[in-house]
């Protein structure tokens, strides 16, 4: 079981883009932990979204942990450019990347535009053994679990994701590491307590937060929701 906060991570792939600015803001204003911001290549995934400059126009949105997942190849040629323009935190894909070690070696000297060392991440698809990272799991701050296939918002859940999620809490907790488990794809107030009681600890919610029906509008219900759904699970 984890002992880590449950942080609570909207992905604005699903926020309205022609007022993205805004949306920033108000997932902050709504409680949100960290802003999770989805870059894709249209190599490494079949869609295109956004790439430095547009984390550079957010950055003096938020002083909130600004997430970036890298769903790109060859990210050794990007980080640099990602921690200039204010990320946080950098998680690369190990499918991508034929010399993981030296990617994340590479993240962790970076440092971000607060000065502080950027947050270390590295991301599996569903099908990817969570076995293939233990070697590289002391270098992690952050492992993310994709529980889609990359490349989309609203995809539904997949549930065979959540053994991995188990078998890493394992790995973390023996090795008596402090790595977070990040869970992505379909994760909602609906089921978050599953992946919670399973010993994730970290949240991304893109259409659960932006397109929420339960909570129209309202951020602050949908991340709250998800909040507690999660805390439940955790007692
Ligand atoms: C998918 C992205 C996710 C996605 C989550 O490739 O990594 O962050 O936007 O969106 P939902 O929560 O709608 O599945
Ligand atoms: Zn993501």
């Amino acid at each position: 079981m984890t002992t880590h906060a449950p942080i609570i991570a909207p992905s604005i792939l699903s926020a309205d883009f022609a007022r993205l600015g805004e949306e920033v803001r108000a997932i902050d204003e709504a409680g949100a932990d960290w802003i999770h911001v989805d870059v894709m290549d249209g190599h490494f995934v079949p869609n295109l979204t956004i790439g430095p400059l547009v984390v550079s126009a957010l950055r003096p949105t938020t002083r909130k942990f600004m997430d970036c997942h890298l769903m790109i190849e060859s990210p050794e040629r990007y980080v640099e450019a990602f921690a200039d323009a204010g990320a946080d935190g950098i998680t690369v894909h190990a499918e991508a990347c034929p010399h993981l070690h030296r990617n994340l070696q590479q993240i962790a000297s970076l440092r971000h535009h607060g000065g502080g060392s950027v947050s270390v991440g590295v991301s599996l698809n569903p099908h990817t053994p969570v076995e293939s990272i233990f070697s590289v799991l002391d270098l992690c701050d952050l492992v993310l679990l994709m529980t889609v296939n990359p490349g989309f918002g609203g995809q539904a859940f997949i549930p065979q994701v959540r053994a991995k999620i188990r078998a890493l809490r394992q790995e973390i907790v023996a090795r008596g590491l402090s790595t977070r488990i990040q869970v992505d794809g379909g994760v909602s107030e609906i089921n978050v307590h599953e992946v919670a009681a399973d010993g994730a600890d970290n949240y991304v919610a893109g259409s659960a937060v932006f397109k929420n029906k339960r909570h129209p509008g309202d951020y602050a219900g949908a991340i709250a929701a998800i909040r507690a759904n999660a805390a439940a699970a955790y007692t």
